[in-house]
């Protein structure tokens, strides 16, 4: 028994010192041993995408979708993170944190960009793009490779514009029906000279504020009201804390998805090439499912909460839409004549009211 057991002890110790010297062998030639994960982490490429809003949403929603078509089409190799509710940054922070190379995503409003470019500011116009269609129309035309290609002179390469749906205006001193009704009122808007003025137009004070500071500040009444899409008003609870909801089809809020200059000329054709095509097909789809989003929540507003519910008329809007008509001459040319022409003809091509 005794020499058995010494005849085992013997080859452990072989066995442990032939594997010590592997490894060490290994080490000294500079490599590490073979690992099926740490070779996969090395080659995995990580793409941070930061956004300001909920999962739940149609910007949510399309991000997710793009991660995980990239993540298919990628095997693995490329892994967008993405992180909402602006978990990373704020609204103004996020753009800072792009051109720096904080983050490498980001798809910001496009209202938001008219900082970098005054051209962005045609599509805040009001009633600028009165139906779907005609949004779709400009986004994926001339008009929209025009605002892409200003981005490029700020260190950040445009890649697609996602749409969320029409702004509409919520209140706690409702109804909003006729412009005067919102004499008097502070309201929330993005920060925008065009919005800033559009509520001036009508006697109100609008204020650009952070997205996500807005809840608090119609809760505490420190604001009247604020205007967005259905899906931001669902998702973060405004109906909550307002008493009046005005389906005015105003405006429109959609997203330009960019990523930072820099990590785009960075990355091999064939990673280009796999993020261009799973965002065409992520816009595609975005394009459609975020109309319905927004026509899917304020059945779901409508049916559980108790806000109160306006639809604008044709002749109601006619009479918010010729109070902001100035609008399209004050700002013809921090635009430029061109690109407001082409919106106007787009628009006129389009009018539903
Ligand atoms: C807002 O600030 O109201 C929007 O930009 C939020 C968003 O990204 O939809």
């Amino acid at each position: 028994m005794k020499a058995f057991m010494g005849i085992v002890l013997i080859l452990l110790a072989g066995l442990g010192a032939s594997v010590w010297i592997g490894f060490h062998t290994k080490l000294s030639e500079g490599k590490l041993p073979y690992d099926d994960d740490q070779k996969g982490i090395s080659e995995q490429v990580v793409i941070k995408f930061s956004h300001v809003v909920a999962e739940n949403t149609p910007k949510g929603l399309a991000a997710q979708r793009f991660a995980q078509r990239v993540n298919e089409k990628s095997a693995g190799k490329i892994k967008i993170e993405v992180i909402p509710n602006g978990g990373l940054y704020s609204d103004q922070e996020e753009l800072e944190a792009l051109q720096r190379g904080d983050v490498q995503m980001i798809a910001p409003a496009t209202t938001k960009l008219s900082s970098f470019s005054s051209k962005w500011q045609v599509l805040d116009l009001p009633y600028m793009m009165p139906t779907r269609d005609s949004i779709i129309e400009a986004l994926n035309g001339e008009i929209g490779e025009t605002l892409l290609g200003s981005l490029e002179e700020r260190n950040m390469k445009g890649l697609a514009l996602w749409t969320n749906g029409f702004k509409q205006i919520t209140t706690n001193d409702g109804p909003i029906v006729q412009p005067s009704d919102l004499k008097g009122q502070r309201l929330r808007i993005m920060p925008s000279p065009v919005l800033e003025r559009q509520f001036e137009l009508v006697g109100a004070k609008a204020i650009g504020l952070d997205f996500n500071e807005t809840y608090r500040l119609l809760e505490s009444r420190e604001l009247n009201g604020e205007e967005n899409t259905i899906s931001n008003i669902y998702s973060k609870k405004f109906f909550d804390v307002q008493s009046d909801l005005t389906i005015s089809n105003h405006g429109f809020l959609g997203y330009a998805v960019i990523m930072n200059e820099d990590f785009w000329t960075k990355l091999t054709n064939d990673q280009q090439t796999i993020i261009s095509e799973a965002l065409d097909e992520t816009t595609r789809w975005n394009q459609t499912q975020s109309f319905e989003m927004n026509d899917e929540q304020l059945s779901l507003i409508e049916d559980n909460s108790s806000i109160d519910i306006h639809y604008l008329t044709n002749e109601e809007k006619r009479e918010w839409a010729k109070r902001w008509q100035p609008l399209y001459r004050e700002f013809e040319e921090e635009i430029g004549k061109e690109l407001l022409s082409k919106m106007i003809k787009l628009r006129n091509n389009n009018k539903d009211f």
